[in-house]
């Protein structure tokens, strides 16, 4: 049995340490990358309020191609640079987008969704995967969550 919600009243830096911590037992000694994926995106659902989609693109060739997801059911396919997922991984930096609306090329996969956080899994330098996570709220992430969901992506790097 796993409940890994946060007392509300926690410090966001905090609470993303607790978060670490919970994604490195669940992954641990884990080699399905799938799995892994699968377990990452229900804690990010479970533990971040204000969420209508957390999960993960992985790059395959020249594409992100849909991974393992909490949501409604999203866009496939999305090229490499095109929305804020592309860019996130094109150039291996974390999007931090208050209105997706005022984002160039932004891929609305959801009408909902007005914010995001969009953070690549970097391996030996190259972009493996993108963390996704959209919010219905407008500026919901902030220096705060990008910190806490970047150590996360360092942590599974290796294991996804
Ligand atoms: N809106 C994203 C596409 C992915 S969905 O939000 C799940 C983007 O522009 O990258």
């Amino acid at each position: 049995m796993f409940d890994f919600r946060p007392d509300p009243a926690t410090p966001k830096p905090e609470a993303y340490r607790q978060l670490l911590d919970a994604a490195e037992a669940l992954t641990a000694g884990e080699p399905d990358a799938v799995a892994n994926m699968a377990n990452i995106a229900a804690l990010l659902w479970d533990f971040l309020p204000d969420l209508n989609w957390s999960g993960f693109y992985r790059v395959i060739g020249d594409e992100l191609v849909l991974g393992p997801f909490m949501g409604r059911p999203a866009c496939i396919r999305i090229p490499m640079g095109q929305g804020v997922c592309g860019a996130a991984a094109r150039d291996g930096r974390t999007q931090l987008v208050e209105d997706v609306h005022a984002f160039p090329g932004h891929i609305a996969c959801d009408s909902v969704t007005n914010s995001e956080l969009v953070v690549p899994v970097l391996r030996d330098g190259a972009t493996v995967a993108v963390i996704d996570l959209d919010s219905p709220a407008k500026a919901r992430f902030d220096r705060d969550d990008a910190n806490g969901v970047e150590a996360l992506a360092r942590m599974l790097a290796g294991r996804i």
